[in-house]
């Protein structure tokens, strides 16, 4: 562009200002301005140029960058608040897989997919302009190459679908992976200690293979497009040249003034085309994205709008039942639990004693019945907030890979209170001496899923998380697996120690544990079968009566 600039100032060529065509406002704006056109001015001028040239490229690319950020940060938001309020119902029957690639790599092919998509409607805009142009110069021309233009689209059209195919089958593969993945690491002790890791690695690189084919036919749709979009193109103004000059004649010269239009024209419909192509190869995660939002957003929670404040007086089961789809798992349920009552729930693997205290804590709700707390019908009240003033322990206590006071104090700040509250917890939960004698005391690290300590550990620890968070309502789900004499005795000393201070609901498999619970509730096959204390159920029902001889109570 500068050239003609450079032919100027030296004396042998002369140039005049017209020739310049565009860049002819650069001499009259200078002499405007009183600058005279020199070799010094015009360096001056062309580094000026470039310099602001550049900057405003820093900051189109940087606000690209911006707005892409904001975007996936705005999508990640989304998804984390919904899946915080997805309902645990429909959580059971989701795919881990799908949600961890959804709020991964998926959200940066959405943004992707939006960025191809705009600047091909950018260039579509574009193509419009230019073949209006066209239009103006020689309709002819520019109608007979828009019919070839979109005869070429119906040859791409072929290949267009065959990538959204093969874009939606890469998210599914890519859900598999993650979702192999998370279980690997998941399951890393025992499929390492049987030897099984070999097997599942696998798995794994069968997956991956798979992944690579469908990027690798991507791939080749997208090399095809793009060797083949160039000749296609100059084909059709070939043949349509042709057309004008053999059949009808038509001045050459004219042809190449609309030529000029449809050159500019063509160049963008090249541009479209690829970044469609680009578009449809992230459009499986787009589609994927929709569908995942809207799944979370119908499978939300149900909350009611009471507040909870505390528990005063009394939880009662009123005819409660749940079923799974058509299987009805608990039948009729009726039970009252006082304030600071110790209830054990007892029975057969599969009787629904899990289920029961998932639907007294609110993470179900029975399909018929009701669950009322204090003077509230438990889908009455905002669930968080009962939720904030109840503890759970899950049948496999819950762990994170940190510190073990993070892990109790749930990453609260560290301060002297904190402290004090932290090992009054540790020690109402029987933990405290294990705390104090390792190497770094409440900052030791725990481990993935706290794989440094021992199972009666992680209990205690999850036990102390609930004392520290204060809550009214314990609700314990005793591992199924047999549990050391030493655990077995720490978990009955901890119920002891909290009798009359807190409302307990305990699942037992080992009798022994519950020996002091104030009720036992016996469940049969979804029912209430007895309800009493250790004594009255070892005379009133058999099933108990044949469990404790087993154990050898
Ligand atoms: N998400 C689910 N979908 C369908 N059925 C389920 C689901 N979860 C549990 N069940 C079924 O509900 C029944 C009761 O399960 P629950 O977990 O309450 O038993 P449990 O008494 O706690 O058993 P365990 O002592 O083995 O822990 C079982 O038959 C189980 O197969
Ligand atoms: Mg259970």
């Amino acid at each position: 562009m500068f050239m003609p600039l450079f032919q100027m100032v030296d004396g042998s060529n002369t140039v005049d200002s017209e020739q310049l065509g565009h860049l002819s406002f650069l001499i009259k704006g200078l002499e405007v301005v009183g600058i005279e056109l020199s070799l010094m001015t015009i360096l001056i001028v062309m580094l000026t140029f470039f310099s602001i040239k550049g900057i405003m490229k820093f900051f189109e690319s940087y606000n690209k960058v911006l707005y892409q950020q904001y975007f996936m940060k705005k999508i990640r938001i989304s998804n984390i608040n919904n899946l915080a309020n997805f309902s645990y119902d429909n959580f059971v029957k989701s795919d881990s897989g799908k949600i961890q690639n959804t709020f991964s790599g998926e959200v940066l092919k959405v943004s992707k997919a939006y960025n191809s998509y705009f600047t091909a409607v950018q260039y579509g805009v574009l193509v419009v302009v230019y073949v209006f142009l066209a239009f103006l110069s020689n309709p002819e021309f520019a109608i007979l190459v828009t019919i070839g233009g979109l005869i070429t689209n119906l040859i791409f059209k072929g290949l267009y679908s065959k990538t959204k195919k093969i874009s939606k089958q890469l998210t599914l593969q890519n859900h598999t992976f993650q979702g192999l993945l998370i279980q690997k690491v998941g399951f890393f002790k025992y499929l390492k200690a049987s030897g099984l890791i070999t097997n599942y690695a696998k798995k794994l690189k069968s997956n991956i293979n798979e992944i690579e084919n469908s990027q690798r036919k991507m791939g080749f749709i997208s090399s095809l497009l793009q060797a083949v979009r160039e000749p296609l193109v100059i084909l059709v103004v070939v043949v349509v040249i042709l057309i004008q000059v053999e059949l009808f004649s038509e001045n050459l010269g004219l042809i190449i003034l609309s030529l000029l239009f449809l050159y500019r024209s063509l160049t963008f419909v090249m541009a479209m085309q690829k970044y469609w192509n680009d578009f449809l190869t992230n459009s499986g995660s787009l589609e994927n994205m929709t569908n995942f939002t809207r799944e979370l957003e119908t499978g939300k929670e149900k909350h009611g709008k009471i507040a909870f404040q505390k528990f005063i007086n009394k939880i009662s089961l009123k005819g409660v039942s749940y079923s799974y789809d058509d299987t009805q798992i608990l039948k009729e349920i009726n039970l009252d639990i006082s304030k600071n009552e110790i209830v054990a729930i007892v029975g057969e693997s599969g009787s629904g004693k899990t289920t029961l205290i998932n639907l007294l804590s609110g993470l179900q709700t029975p399909s018929t019945g009701q669950v009322i707390i204090d003077d509230y019908n438990l889908n009455e009240l905002n669930t968080h907030t009962y939720q904030n003033r109840t503890g759970y322990i899950t049948q496999e206590p819950v762990i994170f890979n940190d510190t073990i006071f993070n892990n109790v104090t749930f990453w609260d700040k560290k301060n002297d209170f904190n402290l004090i509250r932290f090992y009054s917890a540790l020690k109402r939960a029987s933990i405290d001496t294990f705390v104090k004698t390792q190497p770094n005391q409440e900052d030791e690290l725990l481990g993935n899923n706290g794989i440094n300590i021992s199972g009666g550990q992680k209990q205690r620890l999850s036990i102390a998380r609930e004392l520290y968070k204060e809550v009214d309502i314990l609700f314990m789900d005793e591992a199924t697996s047999a549990l050391d004499s030493e655990t077995e005795k720490a978990i009955q000393e901890n119920i002891d120690t909290l009798k009359g201070e807190l409302t307990i609901i305990i699942i037992a498999h080992r009798l022994s544990t519950i020996r002091n619970a104030d009720r036992i509730v016996m469940l049969n096959n979804g029912r209430i079968e007895h309800v009493g204390s250790f004594e009255d159920l070892r005379s009133a029902s058999p099933n108990f009566k044949r469990i404790v001889e087993l154990q050898g109570i």
